[in-house]
């Protein structure tokens, strides 16, 4: 298969959807059964500050209702990144050449068609790899893609980025990028942050890219509504999650005894996201043994969404060898995509 971009024309020459797809299921590593085998919800709702792994946020429903976040009037992220993509994508795709393009977190792809539209525009081949943990969106938007792109080829992890970035064969292009925007990194914290870093660099070799989005520090009047929308859509988001354990744990949580709560922390920089018990009860997840008390008004941290200064990323990336390349921001400088280059 060769990857030169088709014209119009050429579309109807295209090898098939099916041949140029690969979709992979990751399988759980040793050191990862934790998120298998529910010992790390067993251990957040036994913890003394109740908390969950913010990956439970992300089953199919999880990952539909982020979707439908990034469309909200008061989710000024995902139009803020888009906007700054579309005035940089060809700029990246001059800077990269031909390359293998590795998304961490795709779920639907749709910015990603800004850069694809660019490297097809500049003649440069482009080998597509999105990773989510959402198989269903996974596939979706991979095929919708390979309609859509006839010259493209797409091999789909699903899986999180620890497996992902482990499994990854390098493929026949020279060039690798590595993408991870709409500013996901901000829901790790710092220490998940330095880990994930670190992975990013094993990933590449000298010479590779790594492009980053990161949400920058802004008003509290802008950003709490960001994360509780009128029409409810986030708080949907954050009560799911409940939902998602009773089906992954045999559970009885009734999520109309749970509120969203969510505001932001002006030291930390960042949105802190709770569900909070409307009332003293008691919930079991059955696969897990687990009884879970809860007080009237008391929490599970579901959720936090750092928010960052474009000085601090890039010395942080440069720590780990990621050498800014260049940084694109929108007028207001709410957003930031960041292009280093591992030196
Ligand atoms: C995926 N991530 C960057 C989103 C954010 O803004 O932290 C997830 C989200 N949570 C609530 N709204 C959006």
């Amino acid at each position: 298969m060769t990857f030169s971009p088709a014209t119009s024309s050429e579309v109807g020459y295209s090898q098939s959807v099916e041949s140029r797809l690969k979709v992979q299921h990751l399988q759980q590593r040793t050191k990862e059964v934790s998120s298998l085998d529910g010992s790390d919800v067993v251990e957040g709702l036994t913890n003394e500050s109740k908390f969950l792994p913010a990956r439970y946020l992300y089953d199919d429903r999880g990952s539909e209702l982020f979707e439908e976040i990034c469309e909200l009037p008061e989710y000024y992220v995902t139009r803020t990144e888009t906007s700054i993509l579309q005035n940089c994508a060809e700029e990246i795709a001059e800077i990269t050449g031909a390359c293998e393009f590795i998304e961490l977190g795709s779920g639907s792809s749709t910015k990603t068609r800004i850069l694809l539209d660019a490297y097809q525009k500049l003649g440069y081949p482009l080998h597509y790899f999105p990773v989510d943990v959402s198989a269903g969106i996974l596939e979706t938007s991979a095929r919708q893609l390979l309609v859509d792109y006839p010259w493209l080829k797409v091999h789909a992890l699903a899986g999180t980025y620890e497996q992902a970035l482990g499994e990854l064969q390098r493929s026949e292009l020279p060039n690798r990028m590595i993408g991870f925007i709409g500013s996901t990194l901000g829901n790790l914290n710092p220490q998940q942050c330095d880990e994930f870093l670190s992975q990013i660099t094993a990933g590449l070799q000298l010479g590779e890219y790594f492009l980053l989005g990161v949400d920058l520090h802004k008003s509290k009047d802008i950003l709490e509504p960001a994360y509780n929308d009128a029409a409810g859509v986030t708080a949907a988001f954050n009560l799911n999650v409940l939902n998602h354990l009773n089906r992954r744990f045999d559970g009885n949580f009734d999520r109309t005894k749970f509120e969203h709560w969510t505001f932001y922390n002006e030291t930390k920089h960042q949105i802190e996201t709770y569900l909070r018990s409307l009332e003293a009860q008691t919930a079991e997840l059955r696969a897990l043994n687990l009884k879970i008390n809860f007080e009237k008004g008391e929490t599970i941290h579901t959720e936090i969404s750092r928010k960052f200064e474009i000085d601090s990323i890039e010395q942080l990336l440069k720590s780990k060898g990621l050498v800014t390349q260049k940084i694109w921001t929108d007028k207001n400088e709410w957003f930031a995509l960041i292009l280093s280059k591992l030196t």
